[in-house]
Parts: C-alpha cells; sequence; structure tokens
C-alpha cells in the first residue's frame, strides 16, 4: 500500500486566520500536511521531515519586539520553504532585508505582476498585458511592507503598491510572496500552491480519498487488534464516517450506539438505522429516549440549562447502555483535524484532545476505555469524501451540520413534542426544496427555527392564531463567522407557502437576515 504520509509538507502557523486554507489547499493538491505552531519545539520541526515548509501569514509585525522569528531548524532542514504574507515579511527579515510597517496597507483585491520567470510563478498567469507581462488577480492583506530585496534573492513580483510583492533564492529553493495564495479570491492560487508542493518539492499525487480510505481502514484495524469498539453515532457527518471506517476494519467489533432524543431532524432516526443496520450490517443499537428527553426538559426555557440537560442526559444513556455491552475497550470519536488544532492551539503533540463539544466525551474513568480516532488527521470536506468512498449515500455524507442538542436549541423557550413536530416538518419542506431547487449544497446551513410566539393570519375562511416559523440559511467557510443566504424570492415564496399550507399550527414564516457577528447562527 502507498504510504500516503511519505511525501508531508509542515506548515508553520504565525497566527493568520487563513493558516487551516493553506493546509486545505495543500491537501487539495494531493499531498499531506501538518500545521505546527510558529513556536514550536525545533526537534519536533525536525522530526516532522518535511518536504517542504510554508510559513504562513500572521497579525504579527516584524518590525515589532515581540514578533516571531522563522525557527532555525526551517532553514538546517534544506527543504523549499515559501513564505506567505507575514512568513514573507519573516523571511525578509531573517534575511536582512529592511521591512516597514507601511503607510501602504493593502486590503483586498489587487494585480501583480510576475516578473523574473521564476519556477514558482513560471507560466502561472490570469492574463497578459499589451506588453506582455503575465498578470495575477490576487487577495491582498497586509500591513507591513518588504521595502529591500534581501541579499541573493531575485524580484518575483510586484505590485503598485508593493514593488517587492514576492522574491526568491532559486538555488536554496526559497520562495515568498506578499499575497494569499490560499484564499479563493487569488485565482491561480490552486496552481501556485500546485506548483510549490509537486514541482519544486517534489511532492508525489498520493494523497487521494481512495487511499485515505484504504489507510484509515488498515491503521485503525492494527490500532484496535482484536478489542472490541464501541461509538456513539449521531446521524451527524463525522460519526458516521467514523461508524463506515470502523466497520470496514473491524466488523463485528464494532458496537455503535445510537441514542434517538426525538430532538433529530425529520425522518433521522429511521435513515440512520437504514443506512447502517440495514444497509451496511454495522451492529447498532437504536436507544428511543424521547419520552426521557422530553420530561427532562419539561418547564425549562433557559438555553444554556437546557443545553447541559441535553448533554448530561445523553451521556447518562450512553453510560447505560455501553455498560450492557460486554468487553468493550475502546471508545470510537468523530474528532477531526480542525477540533485537534483548535483545542491543542495547534499540533504540537503536547495534547491529547477530546472533541470538547462531542457528546460522549464524558464517560467514565472506571470504563478505562482507550482512544480511536480514524478522522484525526482529516479535515471535514476530506471526512465527506473519505465517506463517499466508503459507501455513504452522498446525502448522508452531504449533510449540513447539525448542533449537539439537536431540536433543542432550535425550538425557542421550552421544549415540547407537538412543537417538536412541527419543527422537524417545517425544516423538512425547506430542505426538501433546497434540493429540489439545486441550492442545498450551494448553502453551509440551513434549517427552521420554531418560534412560540402567535400571530394572526388567515387562511381560507378562517381566521388563523398559531405559531411562527423562521427560516435561517447562511453562508460561510469557518462557522466563526457568517453571512445570511440571499436566496431567490421565488424561492423562499415556495416554502413560506408550503409551509403555511401544510402546518395548520404555523401562521407566518420569516426569514433571518442577520449575519454572524453579531448574531450567532443558532438562535440559541
Ligand atoms: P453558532 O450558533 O455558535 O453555531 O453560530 C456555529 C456552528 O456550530 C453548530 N453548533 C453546535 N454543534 N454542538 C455542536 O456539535 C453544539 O452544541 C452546537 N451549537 C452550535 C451550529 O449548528 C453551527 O454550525
Amino acid at each position: 500500500m502507498t504510504d500516503i504520509h511519505a511525501d508531508r509538507i509542515l506548515i508553520l502557523d504565525f497566527g493568520s486566520q487563513f493558516t487551516q486554507l493553506i493546509a486545505r489547499r495543500v491537501r487539495e493538491a494531493g499531498v499531506y500536511c501538518e500545521i505546527y505552531a510558529c513556536d514550536a519545539e525545533p526537534a519536533l520541526i525536525t522530526a516532522f521531515k518535511p518536504s517542504g515548509v510554508i510559513l504562513s501569514g500572521g497579525p504579527e509585525s516584524v518590525t515589532d519586539a515581540t514578533q516571531y522569528p522563522i525557527p532555525q531548524p526551517v532553514f538546517d532542514l534544506n527543504v523549499p520553504v515559501l513564505g506567505i504574507c507575514y512568513g514573507m515579511q519573516a523571511l525578509a527579515a531573517y534575511f536582512g532585508a529592511d521591512v516597514a510597517s507601511a503607510d501602504h496597507s493593502e486590503f483586498g483585491y489587487a494585480t501583480v505582476r510576475a516578473r523574473g520567470h521564476s519556477a514558482l510563478l513560471k507560466d502561472i498567469q490570469d492574463h497578459v498585458t499589451d506588453e506582455g507581462y503575465g498578470m495575477l488577480d490576487v487577495w491582498m492583506s497586509h500591513g507591513d511592507r518588504v521595502e529591500s530585496l534581501p541579499e541573493g534573492f531575485k524580484l518575483i513580483a510586484s505590485t503598485d503598491n508593493a514593488p517587492i510583492a514576492g522574491f526568491a533564492d532559486e538555488q536554496r529553493h526559497i520562495y515568498a510572496l506578499q499575497f494569499h495564495i490560499e484564499v479563493t479570491h487569488t485565482k491561480q492560487g490552486a496552481a501556485i500552491v500546485n506548483r510549490f508542493v509537486h514541482d519544486i518539492c517534489g511532492c508525489a499525487n498520493d494523497w487521494q480519498a481512495q487511499s485515505i480510505a484504504a489507510d484509515g481502514v488498515a491503521r485503525a484495524r492494527e490500532q484496535v487488534g482484536s478489542a472490541n469498539v464501541l461509538l456513539g453515532l449521531s446521524g451527524g457527518v463525522d460519526s458516521s464516517v467514523v461508524a463506515a471506517m470502523l466497520h470496514q476494519a473491524i466488523g463485528e467489533q464494532l458496537t455503535c450506539v445510537f441514542v434517538d432524543t426525538g430532538l433529530l431532524r425529520y425522518g433521522e432516526g429511521d435513515q440512520v438505522m437504514a443506512t447502517f443496520s440495514e444497509s451496511l450490517g454495522v451492529k447498532v443499537i437504536r436507544v428511543n429516549a424521547e419520552d426521557e428527553f422530553l420530561a427532562a426538559l419539561k418547564g425549562i426555557d433557559d438555553p444554556e440549562q437546557k443545553r447541559k440537560i441535553i448533554g448530561g442526559l445523553f451521556i447518562e444513556i450512553f453510560e447505560r447502555e455501553a455498560r450492557k455491552i460486554d468487553n468493550v475497550q475502546y471508545l470510537a470519536q468523530g474528532t477531526i483535524y480542525p477540533d485537534v488544532i483548535e483545542s491543542a492551539g495547534s499540533a504540537t503533540g503536547k495534547a491529547h484532545v477530546i472533541k470538547s463539544h462531542h457528546n460522549v466525551g464524558g464517560l467514565p474513568a472506571d470504563m478505562k476505555l482507550k482512544l480511536v480516532e480514524p478522522l484525526r488527521e482529516l479535515f471535514k470536506d476530506e471526512v465527506r469524501l473519505v465517506g463517499r468512498e466508503l459507501g455513504l449515500p452522498a446525502e448522508m455524507v452531504d449533510r449540513h451540520p447539525f448542533p449537539g442538542p439537536g431540536l433543542g436549541v432550535r425550538i425557542l423557550g421550552e421544549v415540547r413534542k407537538d412543537f417538536a413536530d412541527t419543527l422537524r416538518r417545517a425544516d423538512h419542506i425547506f430542505i426538501q426544496e433546497l434540493r429540489q431547487h439545486d441550492l442545498y449544497n450551494k448553502v453551509s446551513q440551513a434549517f427552521a427555527v420554531f418560534l412560540p410566539v402567535k400571530s394572526v393570519g388567515v387562511t381560507g375562511d378562517g381566521r388563523r392564531y398559531a405559531h411562527v416559523i423562521c427560516l435561517r440559511c447562511v453562508e460561510t467557510t469557518d462557522f466563526m463567522t457568517a453571512g445570511w443566504s440571499r436566496l431567490p424570492d421565488d424561492f423562499l415564496d415556495i416554502v413560506s407557502r408550503r409551509i403555511i399550507n401544510e402546518l395548520d399550527n404555523v401562521s407566518r414564516v420569516v426569514y433571518d437576515i442577520s449575519g454572524k457577528p453579531p448574531a450567532t447562527i443558532e438562535w440559541e
């Protein structure tokens, strides 16, 4: 089997909001990479044995005393280096050039002239000027600027605003670019990443869904041996892919517990059982706990209290079921790479992280379960690709995120069964229409929210005094910030009419036009 980790890029994080995007672009180029903090132990950097290093951008100024320098092992490794934005300025400073906190800060689109036919940018361009110069449309976001070329380096890119927008030492394979190749606004970004990782660093194209899936299966099998594994299956993408992967790896040794809280989406419980138990033959124990959850939530309207009750009860039920299964040694979790990076600060190897909002993180110590986390290295988009590779249906792996507390945080105030049933149906209509109109995969997350206020409506000959459904739909890359989706009016009209016509306890449908910030994506 191909060693998909053999060729690898190290990304040193200087604090840019785009660092994870750099890693995703490298992975999309078919090369494994990891992100380390810029102050990672030098020995860890050396031990990683990268085929190349990328230095991220960052909020610091290299002109500040508090700046983070580039760790020396980056140069001692004798592998190609690419600095982006702050990474470029840090390279300039390291090699003795002038960097000024410029009055020329630039945020937004810019046109860059590629110069000097560098190995990094040669023949990559968006358009050519009348004089025959290759030009790139890029995204700039920087305060400082490099004022002089470091000795031994040549100019490879410039803009009117930043005469030195890129430099290179082609003998030592050290490259620097002021603009952000990791964001999609830079149209040739992927081509430049490809050029760096393949042509300059010499990495093969081995990081592909099929091989990642095979590698995950093989490694899980090796880790677990003949032991039994327990997995909390939620119906979400991550735990579903873990289930499919472990099923392939260890078959009967895997037992999944699926707690149906009664706060799931329309038909979700049956769908989970149909996919895993019936179609894939995975051993799944379904616990119908709707009554227990509704009883625990009765009379509770504070959002945080609701979250605590749902989380606590979930663990209690999961534990209760887990204890009934004999001889379990491992607990499987759907931790993914962004969880690892975010919780540990960076993958410095110092911390072992359990997905903090994951519902089964709180299993009692006396069960002494070891963890198996087969998605620990993967980004969400890779998890989806691997899921498809493992035979999961597209509707399952491409599903929008769903919060752990489920509809519990989408029914404002007290959670009641009739509210949950109404919400489920309204949400289903919304999602169905989004799919029908080919919009579902174009937005990041869409759902309905139940507002327990009453409003007057008129339907047919009668007056209707009933509840309000709010539609929420957002676009985002990281769910930390989000904009509301500009869904077509005609589309919203269809959804609104269907909801009011089909649900007689809804009198009004509204659309949420709040961004995050200041609002959050969920309502509670
Ligand atoms: P907010 O509402 O904080 O949501 O803007 C950001 C993203 O996180 C999801 N979310 C959760 N996911 N457990 C989860 O697993 C939770 O408790 C939880 N709360 C919010 C939300 O759906 C959105 O995608």
